[in-house]
Formats: C-alpha cells, structure tokens, sequence
C-alpha cells in the first residue's frame, strides 16, 4: 500500500510540475531529486523520470481489465505455461564469447578477434574501460588493452549488457516499456554491483544477478509487440497485469533458452518472494534488494528510502540491522557515481 501511496504522489508531482514531498537526506550524495534521471549514456534512456510507472507493482492485480484485455492477459500465461511461444534471440556471438570468456586460460587474442566482428561491442568496451570504473591515467586505446583492463569478468558482464540492451531496445512497438525494462535492469545490475562486497558476494556476479532477473520482461515484451502488430490494443494496466503475473516464469523460460546457469535460471524464476528459492535464497534477495532499491531512490521520498532497512531481503542475506544503512548508502553512491560518468561523456 505504501509503494502504491508513493508512486502515486510521485505521479502527480510530475504531472503538476511540483517538488515531491520528501524529507531532504541531510547529507551524504543522495542531495538532488528524482534519481531516476540519473543514468549513463551507456544507457541511452533520455534523462528525466521514467514515461512509465512501477512495472513490478503489486496494484496491477486490482487494476480493472476489460473482457478483451484479460483475455491477453489469460492467453499470454496459457503461452508461456505451454512453452508454446518464440523467445527473443540473443545476437550470435554472444553465447560463444560469454562462453570463451569464462574458460580458464582463454587466449585473449581469440576473445578480441570475436569483439572485433561486433561493432557496438567493440565501441562499447571501449568506452566502458575508459570509463571511471576502470579508468587510469593512460586511456585504453586498444581492444587488448579494453580487455586486460576491465578483465575476463568485466567482459562477461559488459557482453550480457550490450546483448540484453540490443534486445530489448529493438522492441519499437513498446517503446516506453523497453526504455524502462533497460533503465531498470541496468540501473538494478549498477546497484547489485556496488553493494556487492558488503553482502560479500562477488561484484560481477551481482552485476549480472541484478541484470537478468526481470529478462522473462523481455519475452512478455516480445509477445505484446506481436499481439500489437495484429491490431491489438496493447493498455498499460495490460502491460502492467502481464508482467506482474507473468514474468518469473517468463523469465525461467527465457533463461534457459539463452542458456544461462542453474542459479541466473532459478533467479529469473523466483525472486520475488526470495525465501521460496531454497536453493538460490541469497543471489534472489540481492535481485530483490537492488530493485527496491532502485524503485524508492525514484520516489524521491527519504523516509520509505531509509525504511529499507527493515525489508526481509536483507534477512535472507544475513545482514545484521547496524550493516543494512552502509548497503543503502553504497546504493545511492551508484547513481552518484553513474552520474559523474554521464557528465564525463557529455563534457
Ligand atoms: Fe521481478
Ligand atoms: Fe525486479
């Protein structure tokens, strides 16, 4: 209910061109509104807040449907519980080079002959690793030098962002919902990735955790431009519904077709309730920690933002309450630091 409260003030500040409410954090880099805007260029969402609202709420089960609406909704789960759906592809070389990249004693000069046939890629590792991520005095100037600098890991993590991103931004039919599934993901890996050590799980591992959990949002996105392109008319309580019934188990099919592993597939499955995923309890409560995260950073309202401290996620990852405000504090240094990186680019 508190989520619903906030996300509707937050609507309507932004439809009336008034501040939000919220107490002012007194310190530290959470000291200007709206951190949703707050995105790298990496990201190519424009910056301001997000054209759509929460995709993961809980108030789209009591949004009222019309008959033809809810029987999308209906035919949509019959899909996907059947298998019977086309998932959306992942560019070609993205299986090998994720693959090679995570053998032991790889030649890296086979890894960069692969990213040398992919442009973007190739452009976007580049960047990364003059990035302040990674950045030193010397820029990289080559692929070698990209590569050594951002490490075998770093590689796999930045392959998966590219691939994902090219993937989802590809869906025009619903392009406001595929600008926020990306802003979302990439947002939530960022945050997974900063407070990773102090969950003391290792960062690229959270970075991909946080990117791939919402991916069955992708193949619900991917069923919703094909209905649209039929002539269906496509609402955004629609939108909202299908996700919200839909995208774990959307998410498990679409994992396993990319040939993730056992623990990104079980992620993407459940993770929501994080404590029903025995075997992957921790890696879903990060999931799930770094997308509330990200959401109430967006209602700008510090009080419920410092209420995180007492969300079950950080039971399941067994961090004691005096360890949970440093967590919370790292999120907010993500957005800080994803913003110094976009003026870096821009200058
Ligand atoms: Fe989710
Ligand atoms: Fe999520």
């Amino acid at each position: 209910m508190k989520d619903i409260q906030l996300w509707f003030r937050s609507v309507m500040d932004r439809l009336l061109g008034r501040k939000a409410k919220g107490k002012k954090a007194p310190a530290g880099p959470r000291s200007k509104p709206v951190l949703r805007s707050k995105h790298s260029a990496s990201s190519e969402v424009a910056p301001g807040p997000p054209a759509v609202p929460n995709l993961d709420g809980k108030r789209w089960l009591t949004e009222s449907l019309n008959a033809d609406e809810a029987a999308l909704v209906e035919r949509i789960g019959e899909s996907i519980a059947s298998g019977k759906f086309e998932l959306p592809h992942l560019p070609a070389t993205t299986l090998a080079l994720v693959n090679l990249a995570g053998k032991p004693g790889v030649d890296v000069t086979r890894v960069v002959e692969l990213i040398s046939s992919d442009p973007s890629l190739a452009g976007e590792l580049l960047r990364v690793s003059n990035s302040v991520l990674y950045s030193t005095h010397v820029p990289a100037s080559t692929l070698n030098e990209a590569v050594m600098r951002i490490g075998l890991r770093g590689l796999r993590t930045l392959i998966f962002s590219v691939s994902v991103k090219g993937t989802v931004m590809k869906m025009k039919d619903l392009s406001q919902y595929s600008k926020e599934v990306w802003r979302q993901a990439f947002s939530v890996a960022t945050i997974a990735r900063k407070i990773a050590p102090l969950l003391e799980i290792e960062r690229e591992r959270a970075f991909l955790i946080g990117l791939l959990h919402d991916v069955g949002k992708i193949a619900l996105l991917a069923m919703l431009s094909k209905e649209m392109r039929r002539g269906t008319i496509v609402s955004p309580a629609t939108v909202g519904r299908v996700f919200y019934t839909h995208h774990e188990l959307a998410g498990s099919r679409l994992a396993e077709k990319w040939r993730l592993d056992a623990e990104l597939v079980s992620i993407a499955g459940q993770h929501h309730n994080c404590k029903a995923n025995q075997e992957y309890e921790r890696g879903a409560a990060l999931a799930s920690l770094a997308h509330k995260l990200d959401l109430h950073m967006g209602f700008d309202d510090e009080a419920s933002y410092r209420g995180l401290v007492r969300c079950p996620e950080f039971e399941s990852l067994g961090i004691s309450e005096g360890r949970r405000m440093a967590v919370l504090d790292q999120a907010r240094r993500a957005y800080e630091e994803q913003e110094s990186e976009a003026h870096a680019m821009a200058a």
